[in-house]
């Protein structure tokens, strides 16, 4: 790798510490290395782009490619493998994992059939899932809002938009959970379950390109699948393995985010008493817009991407005074970039009313999240049906003892005990 200087004052990263709370760390990284190379726990080295321009600069930059077999061959050649992407190959090859123009084909054909009107004609669904979630535990008076809640809401609600069949869909409750469980590592449980998926997303595109041969006239509330066939016939070649691959990412992009957008969010409002009330006043309001913008700032707050999926030097480049060699993986820190307080007053402090929002929380530039208009109707929809129904919500666990899973990309907590009084 390019050299840069040494400090010793230099925070420890990765650490159980680091992942409870890893923004004076950030703040550390912004003011003194704002590119700095590290060693991550899988060995590979790579570079930590920490400023809000600068994140904003490299996501965007065409110089970073986002095929992982531009990793540098010495990392291959010292046995530093490990990057998400280089072993599976085939459900792999999904829009995060690739360039133009063929992320730029694939990006235009899902775009044809994940439209926000077809997000939206879904609200009413997210509705009856969440309050359906809720009626489970209500009368319990305590719950894990991980496990009860923000866990199956975004997996059951992904499965419909896509078509899975709702008898399947534990199926597919249970292969997420395993990929969480064992945070995202290509061994083991990771290894079956995107086995099963990988089967299991064959057969079903098999069968809607059947079905949709004997149907050909598109029909309302047509599943996603069967829009990305359509599209793919009607327009430029969709391979099964595209499809498959397609259908793989907007399980995974929309999951485990959504998990802790919701989790983190309501982990936030419940350590800030007087911006909870100002949500909860909001919602007696039928305020949407405080709704909106409040889980924005919930977003930018402590956003469940920590860091952007890996990007590589195509060429040797220079980010912010600081030589990056070819092939030498970049990420861009979202988390630190959006509480950058050269972009945003009082970074650190959590304010729903907040204007000028532009965080980097669903990245930037041509990779920007395809999922957004989703991730925000199940965000509000979950967060306000919970503030709504169960007022008196609060922490059942002392903060110190919550636990956050510690991947690299994804921040969540893994579990968050919650009660609330019977009479609420
Ligand atoms: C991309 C965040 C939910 C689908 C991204 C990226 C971010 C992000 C930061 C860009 C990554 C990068 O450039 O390295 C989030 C957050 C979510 C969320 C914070 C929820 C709270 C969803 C949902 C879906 C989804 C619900 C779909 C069902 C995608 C896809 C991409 C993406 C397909 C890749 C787009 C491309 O490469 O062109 N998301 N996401 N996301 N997201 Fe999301």
């Amino acid at each position: 790798m390019s050299e840069q200087p040494r400090d010793s004052s230099a925070p420890t990263l990765f650490t159980w510490e680091f992942a409870t709370d890893p923004y004076p760390a950030y703040a550390w990284l912004r003011e003194h290395a704002p590119v700095y190379r590290t060693t991550l726990p899988s060995g590979v080295d790579a570079w930590l782009v920490t400023r809000y321009a600068d994140a904003r600069k490299a996501l965007a930059d065409p110089r970073l490619s986002k095929n992982p077999q531009r990793h540098s061959a010495a990392a291959h050649a010292k046995g530093k493998v490990g990057i998400p992407g280089e072993q599976r190959a085939d459900l792999m090859t999904h829009l995060l994992n690739i360039d133009p123009p063929d992320h730029t084909r694939l990006r235009r054909l899902v775009s044809t059939a994940f439209t926000p009107r077809r997000v939206a004609a879904f609200a009413p669904r997210v509705q009856t899932l969440t309050d359906q979630l809720i009626d489970a535990f209500e009368e319990r008076g305590e719950a894990d809002l991980i496990h009860e809640f923000a866990f199956p809401l975004p997996i059951y609600a992904i499965c419909d938009l896509l078509g899975v069949p709702r008898e399947d869909q534990d199926d597919f409750r249970d292969w997420a959970g395993a990929m969480i469980r064992h945070g995202g590592g290509p061994r083991g449980g990771v290894a079956r379950a995107v086995k099963r998926i990988r089967a299991y997303l064959g057969e079903l595109i098999h069968r809607k390109r059947l079905e949709l041969v004997e149907r050909r006239e598109e029909e309302d509330g047509e599943d996603l699948i069967s829009g990305l066939i359509r599209a793919g016939d009607h327009g430029e070649h969709l391979t099964e393995n595209e499809a498959a691959a397609m259908a793989f990412i907007l399980l995974f992009a929309g999951f485990e985010t959504t998990v802790n957008l919701i989790g983190n969010g309501v982990y936030a409002l419940l350590r800030h008493p007087e911006q909870r009330a100002v949500m909860q006043r909001a919602l007696e309001e039928g305020d949407e817009r405080l709704l909106a913008a409040g889980v924005e700032e919930l977003l930018r707050y402590d956003g469940p991407v920590e860091i952007a999926t890996w990007r590589f030097a195509t060429e040797p480049l220079t980010l912010a005074g600081q030589r990056i060699a070819e092939g030498e993986p970049v990420l861009v820190v979202l988390a630190a970039a959006d509480r950058d307080p050269e972009r945003f007053a009082e970074p650190d402090v959590l304010d729903l009313t907040r204007r000028d929002n532009q965080h980097l929380g669903y990245g930037h530039g041509i990779h920007y999240c395809l999922g957004a208009p989703l991730a925000r109707l199940e965000a509000q929809t979950a967060i306000a049906t919970l503030l709504r129904r169960l007022p008196g919500l609060r922490l059942a666990a002392d903060p110190e003892d919550l636990r956050w899973r510690g991947g690299l990309i994804m921040r969540g907590l893994r579990t968050l005990p919650v009660t609330w009084n019977s009479a609420d």
